[in-house]
């Protein structure tokens, strides 16, 4: 990392930006060294499982934002964010990226079976876990049992009794338990929940979402992990969150189908799924229903002219509402280099690196913004007031419906539902029905022909 000018503030605080005026006095160097050197901030150590594709979208962009300058400032100073620590299968991506003489401080990078036991030990105060959607519990779990704060990738996990060990261990260890969905913060949804919630679009009655994955990723990028998978649990999520985030909390999860389709990923008649179509129901408090199709897919062709293809539509009693997340008025074309290296209609929206007209180079989008604010979270917690007061932040932050773990019973009852509906299916048994809350418990699968339902959660959901 190169060496830059900073100042001091009288107030303690560190930064090089344009108010020299402030400054006590200069100093040169790496941001970090001079922190800590100085004791001039607090320094949150992250640590990161898995260091994959998303890793290189959003956190590393988010890691390298907060290696320039702090992610909070509090009266008793500025909060940095560090990474630390990386735990991954290989190790190889996380190799690569130091050699590079990366924008990051060094960091520790363990791999293969004991790697999460060595981040761990190696000292960190927070974890993000971004490793393939079968295999996010068991670091969560570790990570919130040694008393860290952790964020994870969408779908938080697999199943409800998976969720509620992972919300005991982190009200048990007074630490945040937390979701990357970054949808919520695209400001096209924003708009869309304000205006639902404000009355402008009124009791929402149907809609679709689809969200369709070149087979460069089924093919290639996933390869490692995909068989016995699906697209619509690591994707869906996204938009039944989105739904459940919007237009909830006043109405009730009713339940859930699905089909899908095999035969490019995998065998016909196998478990690895090329698509799936679901369907989520809900019950408005004055009974009449609201039904969502969402469909998702990883064999699109290659040469798609976007990245990924993500569109949508609601209709309320009053309104209609369709977006596109690639048409959102840009179209591209380069010669020899779209649609393959470049896309004609990129999301810009979500991540992009940018010649900023103030001559800097950046990488932003709702994308990192939605991990930065987790950094801004846990230096909140830790760092934005007295110790006295820490149980006080901890349940505020707590409160926070769109990313806590509390909140998002919803969405991993409709995973697990999905899961358990296409295990049938790939068994020779398709269109179960599963049900909530309903009279023999939280989550039932009903199966065409069969004489019992199938309990997947007693309790309700
Ligand atoms: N927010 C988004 O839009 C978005 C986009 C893509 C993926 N994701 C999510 O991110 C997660 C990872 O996806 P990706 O695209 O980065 O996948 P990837 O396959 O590119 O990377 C997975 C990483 O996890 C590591 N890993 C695998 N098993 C591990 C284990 N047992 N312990 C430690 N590390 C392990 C691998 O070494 C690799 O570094 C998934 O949950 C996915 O749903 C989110």
């Amino acid at each position: 990392m190169s060496d830059n000018v900073y100042y001091v503030t009288k107030r303690g605080s560190i930064s090089h930006c344009v108010y020299p005026i402030l400054a006590d006095h200069w100093v040169t160097g790496n941001y970090h060294a001079i922190m800590e050197s100085a004791s001039l901030s607090s320094v949150l150590r992250l640590g990161m499982v898995g260091f994959g594709m998303i890793f290189e979208e959003t956190y590393r962009p988010a890691f390298e934002a907060a290696a320039r300058a702090p992610v909070a400032q509090f009266d008793a100073g500025p909060v940095s964010v560090r990474l630390a620590a990386v735990a991954s299968r290989t190790g190889s991506r996380a190799a690569r990226y130091l050699s590079r003489g990366a924008a990051l401080p060094a960091f520790a990078n363990f791999s293969g079976p004991g790697a999460l036991a060595d981040l761990i030990t190696h000292g960190v105060d927070a974890v993000c876990i971004a490793t393939p959607d079968d295999r996010h519990f068991e670091p969560a779990r570790t990570a919130l049992a040694a008393g860290k704060h952790v964020l994870i990738e969408k779908p938080s996990v697999l199943s409800l009794p998976e969720l509620d060990e992972l919300h005991a261990l982190a009200s048990q260890n007074a630490v945040l338990a937390k979701v990357v969905y970054h949808k919520l913060a695209d400001p096209d949804h924003k708009k869309l929940r304000t205006l639902y919630q404000d009355g402008t679009l009124r009791h929402v009655n149907n809609g679709y979402c689809s969200l369709l994955e070149p087979k460069s990723i089924s093919g290639g990028q996933f390869a490692e992990w995909i068989t016995g998978r699906n697209p619509a649990t690591y994707v869906a999520c996204h938009y039944t969150k989105l739904i459940d985030f919007s237009f909830g909390p006043n109405w009730a999860l009713d339940r859930i189908t699905a089909t899908g389709q095999r035969g490019i990923v995998g065998p016909a008649s196998g478990n690895t799924w090329d698509s799936v179509q679901l369907q989520v129901v809900y019950r408005h408090p004055d009974a009449r229903e609201a039904a969502f199709d969402i469909h998702t897919s990883w064999v699109t062709p290659d040469n798609f002219p976007g990245y990924v293809d993500q569109e949508v539509q609601f209709r309320f009693d009053n309104a209609v509402w369709a977006a596109h997340q690639r048409k959102r008025g840009v179209e591209l074309t380069v010669e020899n280099r779209t649609p393959d290296e470049l896309k004609n209609t990129p999301n810009y929206h979500y991540n992009g690196t940018f010649l900023e007209p103030w001559g800097e180079r950046a990488q932003r989008g709702y994308g990192i913004e939605v991990i930065e604010r987790f950094f801004r979270e846990v230096a909140f917690v830790e760092h934005g007031g007295p110790a006295s007061g820490r149980a006080e932040r901890l349940a505020q932050t707590r409160a926070l419906a769109y990313n806590d773990l509390s909140a998002d019973r919803n969405s991993v009852a409709i995973v697990q539902a999905l899961e358990a509906i296409l295990a049938r299916h790939a068994a020779g048994h398709p269109n179960s029905v599963v049900r909530v809350n309903g009279p023999h418990g939280g989550l039932v699968l009903y199966e065409p022909g069969a004489a019992e339902p199938f309990v997947l959660y007693e309790g309700p959901v």
